[in-house]
């Protein structure tokens, strides 16, 4: 059995042989710079390890691995511009570098550059990935104009912040897995079983990046601690403290939540005790093991060996316990 570090050297090295520099180079500098920050390479190791899975060559899901992975990045420039967020991988975000035009257009060229990624496939193959790309795409931006029209928003559910998330985070990591099923030609079945358990673990990984958004160390989370609160994200944590907490520190919440700007390391501190004094922060870990249970549940069902559903697990495991 592969290690899951070995799916990841790969795809490093497939990414160094991808030239993304030429002129002008304001265009494709921060191209560069992104895809080269680091991260986790969560998605393309999903697409190379479900390949795998069903005993298909690894090497012919490398471009899709890839198309996912500059996506990916493509969505956390513009993400950043929206979060107004200046830290990623520990580096100064695309628009504190350069600038915000910038971001938008660098950004725009890379969800251009994942499509060319596809034309490396046969025409049936091709149309497949691009079929499921182009739905999981606008999905991905159905998820982030909710994402945004929540944090002004009062009164939010928690289906309406599973669904935000499902869209904004999950469909990408159940699409990544699925592509990895379709270059193989996995039957049709198991191709939607792969997208189930990618999609339920995206759903687990987002509760988990909100969580560590308030409880990750700055020293090693790479982003700003705190900026889920200061920009008044109706979270998970948020939503549980609301319902959890005494009428008194419901309005403070609510009131730390409905101003912007000022004093916001008191505020960061403040909602931070209100999530663990409310048992809400407990609530996001329980709900964090409900989503990856979900998805293990779905690898029984799988038409896999034995030992390709233990790699499956050991990856999902993995990311309930990461830190960054
Ligand atoms: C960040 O994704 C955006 C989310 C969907 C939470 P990752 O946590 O996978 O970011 P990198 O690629 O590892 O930096
Ligand atoms: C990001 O969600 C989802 C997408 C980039 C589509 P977040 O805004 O929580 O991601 P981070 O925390 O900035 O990485
Ligand atoms: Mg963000
Ligand atoms: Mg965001
Ligand atoms: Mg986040």
């Amino acid at each position: 059995m592969k290690a899951i570090e070995t799916y990841q050297k790969q795809f490093i090295e497939y990414l160094k042989d991808y030239k993304t520099t030429r002129e002008p180079k304001n265009l494709y500098e921060p191209i560069e710079y992104i895809l080269n920050l680091g991260g986790k390479r969560l998605r393309p190791v999903l697409t190379l390890m479900t390949a795998d899975c069903f005993e298909g060559d690894v090497n012919n899901a490398l471009d899709a691995a890839l198309a996912v992975e500059v996506f990916h990045n493509f969505s956390l420039i513009h993400d950043d511009i929206m979060d107004a967020a200046p830290l990623r991988r520990g580096h100064e975000t695309v628009h504190e570098k350069w600038d915000l035009n910038t971001g938008i257009l660098s950004g725009d060229a890379m969800l251009i550059m994942a499509y060319q990624l596809f034309e490396n496939y046969p025409p049936d193959v091709f149309q497949k990935l691009a079929i499921l790309f182009s739905k999981t795409a606008l999905e991905v931006c159905e998820g982030q104009q909710y994402d945004i029209d929540f944090e002004t928003r009062d009164a939010v559910s928690i289906a309406e912040y599973l669904k935000m998330i499902e869209y904004k985070t999950a469909v990408l990591v159940g699409a990544a897995m699925k592509m990895g099923a379709i270059i193989v030609n996995a039957s049709e079945a198991d191709q939607n079983r792969c997208y189930e358990f990618g999609r339920n673990l995206g759903i687990a990984f987002q509760l988990q990046d909100d969580y560590l958004d308030a409880f990750g160390n700055p020293e090693t989370f790479g982003k700003q601690v705190g900026g889920d609160i200061i920009e008044n994200k109706k979270t998970y944590l948020y939503l549980k403290a609301l319902e959890f907490s005494s009428e008194k520190d419901q309005q403070q919440l609510k009131q730390l939540f409905s101003t912007e700007g000022n004093d916001t390391k008191d505020k960061v501190e403040i909602v931070k005790q209100i999530f663990t004094a409310s048992g809400s922060s407990e609530a996001t870990k329980k709900a964090i093991q409900h989503y990856t249970s979900k998805a293990f549940s779905v690898l029984e069902l799988l038409t896999i060996s034995e030992d390709k559903k233990q790699l499956l697990k050991t990856f999902g495991t993995s990311l309930m316990d990461r830190t960054v």
